[in-house]
């Protein structure tokens, strides 16, 4: 099969280890660990310290280089641009997911059902699809072209790897479809989509099979915009290099939304 036919058959696929990504890893690491202990970033280090999410806490410009260093490329970035099409799609600031042993600590404010879902179900979720106010409402908030993870440093499979609910994205399509088509897009974000996205997620958990993948650097994946996905505990026996797991994510915004809906 070929990578583009994996990628829309089983929602993501992921590259070999690749010199010119690793070249870009190689010239963004001071800046990558700058991010994580910049005072500016304190607030993204969550779960007593086993979780920065670090959330676009990367300094990259659109062309995902860090000030002076290389433009983001590689086999990855090449895929994104020749096979999917989103050649002229800027970078956004890179997301710097550091997870350490012990993740998920429960935090506070938390309610033991929240750190529950989070231990057991990967804190299992939609990108875009944003809680808000204190009855947690799910609306319909940001539109990502896709996911590409990029790890920057070693670790093992038990450390807190990516969850992916295999060919999960189908069925969020076919969702997607029942609930949007026919509503203006300048309208989707008003939809209260809680209810039946909770009803979506018990089906995907029901009949998709669940992966964990843990690429190590100069490797990278690309996951469908509309997949189902989290992040695993951190197993007991799991190890990492001393700057924890540390994995990257771009997640480029589109401003077409209905071909965020529709395109394959
Ligand atoms: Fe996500």
């Amino acid at each position: 099969m070929n990578i583009l036919n994996t990628y829309y058959s089983q929602g993501w696929c992921q590259f070999p280890a690749d010199p010119m990504l690793q070249g870009w890893i190689d010239a963004s690491l001071p800046a990558i660990r700058a991010s994580i202990t910049a005072p500016e970033n304190a607030h993204w280090l969550r779960y007593q310290g086993t979780w920065f999410a670090g959330v676009n806490a990367l300094p990259n410009d659109e062309r995902g280089a860090i000030p002076g260093g290389p433009t983001l490329s590689g086999l990855a970035v090449d895929f994104i641009h020749n096979r999917l099409n989103y050649k002229d799609l800027p970078w956004d600031r890179a997301q710097v997911s550091a997870c350490y042993p012990g993740y998920p600590q429960p935090m506070s404010g938390e309610t033991e059902a929240m750190h529950a879902f989070r231990r057991d179900r990967d804190a299992a979720h939609l990108d875009g699809l944003l809680k808000e106010g204190p009855e947690r409402r799910r609306y319909l908030r940001e539109y990502h072209g896709f996911l590409l993870g990029i790890p920057v440093t070693t670790f093992s499979a038990g450390a807190s790897p990516f969850v992916i609910w295999e060919g999960s994205h189908k069925i969020v399509q076919a969702w997607l479809h029942k609930t949007l088509t026919g509503v203006d897009p300048t309208k989707w974000r008003d939809i209260d989509l809680t209810d039946s996205y909770q009803g979506l997620r018990r089906e995907i958990f029901r009949s998709c099979r669940r992966v964990t993948i843990a690429p190590q650097p100069g490797e990278a994946f690309v996951m469908h915009r509309h997949c189902l996905h989290g992040m695993a505990q951190w197993e007991s026996d799991a190890t990492a290099g001393p700057d924890g797991r540390v994995i990257l994510y771009f997640r480029p915004p589109v401003v077409d939304l209905k071909g965020w809906l529709t395109n394959s």
